[in-house]
């Protein structure tokens, strides 16, 4: 396999070279208490920590806290402290669907929003330690509103704008909160996303599930029509002209919650991450800066969006701690056409772009004189987040996008990591194509076979983390014990991720995908028993399985096995229902891409699904289905391979 040096030119300037990743990472592993203590203070404390690491992955005792007794607010990191040094710097250079649309938000202008959102909320009964879901758009005011909590303490909790009335009102009576914070419709590739009516639907299922929503703050994004519900709704460009700039931020112990994110598992319904507010601040500032080698005056892009713990992190909490101009755009890759990323690149001269293989597949996809026909010649680094990245999508992200000029970072990490795990640092550490590289500081993984043996030397395995690291998520919200049956009990004493890994002869570290029920479909993490559970709440569906396939953009598809209720017979307009069944159930990113119907599922003689074999038809793999000995009739396995979909 192909490594590529350091450049000279990559070390230029770097904040770090090879020889300090190697001191930093012994140091950061062998004394955590004076690395994390050192780089703590990078944030501003009200009252400085004393403590810095009380962590405990012990069965039955997993408990996380880190520099448990200091006061800080993350707003105030992350505007206060830049308005003498940089209040006129742009904060978030926001960019629109429409190319015509953009501009730019100083820190002290986002400092005054910020505090006029959480003085808004104050007015309407917020108070710290309060849940807030925010279902917005990709526009400045989702920044406004995940930093007007973080200001009075409340806790948000982001919901991807892209997810159904179901979901989000799941997720808001699993989050207990009374506020909702929406847009009248979102734009995206030229299509508007109705947001306040989905918000509106929401709110009638959270009540059914017990949680009245008290207040609906309303940005208006298009001006398109919607309901209003008075009393109740309230206009956010109306109660921002009676609310005063200036906010005094509340002093939040390090460990008090910033921010509830739901995300998928391998059973039952998503789970509320939890992060806390000083050690993720770290971590999330750190990695930003160290990760993609920030320098001062530049303008850093990452295109996920802000339901997701990317946006979270890398787009609004890392970004603004560390002072920097962060991009937030509102739209999609191919929209006017496949050049837009590109575009957009050259016309605000982005200097770190960080986006996801799905996205790189696509747009290579397209044809490289999409690319060529632009400059690009600001971009100093690229990165890559969401799932692994093939060598050919890197080569062509390296080759096409970069001119290899731009060292790529390859970023690992979870939503539960709270930040990047494992990494290449653009001036200290070579290139592979299709590796995370190595770990960043205080992260320890470990390789373990399926009895928890763990592994040494070149060889893949379960990946799992020995230790704890600031950005590490606390608890499942409301449910520590899930928390700890998640992700300690599979390996005691160890965080176990979910995701499969090998290490090769250079300590590099290359992950090869979840090992668990969890697919990844376009970066987006989906977990196969929530589409199976939107399939069977279908009236003519007795059973389903889901799993994963290789998909050419996608990296995953979502591969469906559908037993009918007797009497009902399987046709292609019921396939459609279906698919619009779990799209209205969860939203379009869990829409199936295979639909099988099947009289039998492969059981063994106690019930259980065999996946295993499910996977293998799904991938067209079946020469190999490895023992069928245990199945309860093996004869449902030749009507499977039958009449499976994907047959190439
Ligand atoms: C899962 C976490 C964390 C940001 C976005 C996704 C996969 C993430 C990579 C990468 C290979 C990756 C893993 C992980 N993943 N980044 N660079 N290489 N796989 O967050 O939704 O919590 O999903 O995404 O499987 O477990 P998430």
């Amino acid at each position: 396999m192909t490594t590529i040096p350091v450049k000279d030119a990559w070390k230029q300037g770097a904040l770090l070279s090879e020889a300090d990743y190697a001191a930093w990472y012994r140091r950061s592993v062998e004394d955590p208490e004076g690395f994390w203590g050192e780089h703590g203070k990078r944030v501003d404390w009200i009252t400085p920590f004393t403590k810095v690491k009380n962590t405990s992955f012990a069965p039955g005792n997993v408990s996380i806290k880190w520099f448990e007794d200091g006061v800080l607010n993350v707003s105030a990191n992350c505007l206060d402290r830049h308005l003498e040094s940089r209040g006129e710097q742009t904060a978030i250079l926001f960019e629109g669907d429409d190319p015509a649309d953009s501009r730019a938000i100083s820190y002290r202008e986002l400092h005054g929003e910020v505090c006029r959102m959480a003085n808004v909320l104050k007015a309407h009964g917020v108070q710290k330690g309060d849940r807030v879901t925010i279902y917005l758009p990709m526009i400045p005011e989702a920044a406004y509103a995940m930093l007007a909590c973080a200001r009075i303490g409340a806790v948000h909790s982001v919901v991807f704008g892209g997810f159904s009335p179901d979901a989000l009102g799941g997720r808001l009576a699993g989050a207990g909160s009374s506020v909702l914070i929406t847009a009248d419709e979102g734009r995206r590739g030229g299509k508007s996303v109705p947001l306040k009516k989905n918000a509106d639907r929401a709110v009638e299922i959270a009540a059914k599930a017990g949680q009245v929503v008290s207040t609906v703050l309303v940005v208006q994004r298009t001006g398109g029509d919607v309901a209003v519900t008075p009393g109740r709704d309230i206009w956010w460009h109306e109660a921002r002209e009676t609310v005063e700039a200036s906010c005094e931020p509340e002093p939040m112990g390090a460990e008090d919650p910033l921010f509830i994110l739901y995300t998928s598992g391998s059973t039952g319904q998503p789970k509320g991450v939890l992060h806390t507010s000083g050690g993720y601040l770290v971590y999330a500032a750190m990695t930003h800066q160290y990760v993609f080698d920030l320098r001062e005056g530049e303008v850093y892009w990452c295109t996920a969006d802000v339901g997701w713990v990317t946006g979270h992190s890398y787009i609004v909490y890392g970004p603004l701690a560390n002072g920097a101009t962060t991009l937030m755009f509102e739209g999609v890759p191919n929209y006017p056409d496949a050049s837009r990323f590109w575009q957009v690149i050259d016309k605000h001269q982005v200097n770190i772009f960080y986006t996801a293989p799905t996205a790189i597949r696509a747009l290579m996809g397209a044809g490289d004189a999409f690319v060529e026909k632009t400059s690009r010649k600001s971009l100093r680094v690229l990165g890559s987040v969401g799932e692994p990245i093939n060598p050919e999508a890197w080569n062509w992200y390296y080759k096409i996008v970069g001119e290899e000029r731009c060292p790529i970072v390859d970023t690992w990490w979870q939503t539960e990591t709270g930040g990047i795990l494992i990494t290449p640092l653009p001036g200290a550490i070579a290139l592979k194509p299709g590796s995370a590289t190595r770990p960043f500081f205080g992260v320890k993984p470990e390789l373990v076979d399926s009895e928890g043996g763990v592994l040494e030397g070149a060889v893949s395995g379960n990946l799992c983390i020995t230790d704890s690291w600031p950005g590490q998520m606390r608890t499942v919200y409301g449910d520590h014990e899930r928390f700890e049956q998640t992700y300690f009990s599979t390996y005691p004493g160890k965080y176990f991720t979910g995701d499969g890994a090998r290490r090769d002869e250079d300590g590099y570290w290359w992950i090869t995908g979840r090992v668990d029920d969890v697919i990844n479909v376009s970066g987006h993490r989906m977990g196969t028993a929530e589409v199976e559970s939107a399939l069977v709440s279908h009236p003519k569906v007795s059973e389903a399985a889901v799993v994963g396939y290789p998909h050419d953009i996608k990296g995953q598809g979502i591969y469906c096995y559908v037993t009918l209720m007797t009497g009902e017979e399987p046709s292609e307009a019921l396939k459609k229902e279906l698919v619009a069944h779990v799209r209205n159930e969860i939203g379009p990113i869990a829409s199936p891409d295979q639909i099988q119907f099947s009289p039998g599922l492969p059981k063994t003689r106690s019930g259980k699904i065999m996946r295993r074999i499910l996977r293998k038809i799904a991938e067209n793999d079946f020469g190999a289905l490895g023992d069928t000995s245990t199945l309860a009739d093996p004869a449902v396995v030749d009507d499977l391979i039958e009449h499976r979909q994907n047959k190439e």
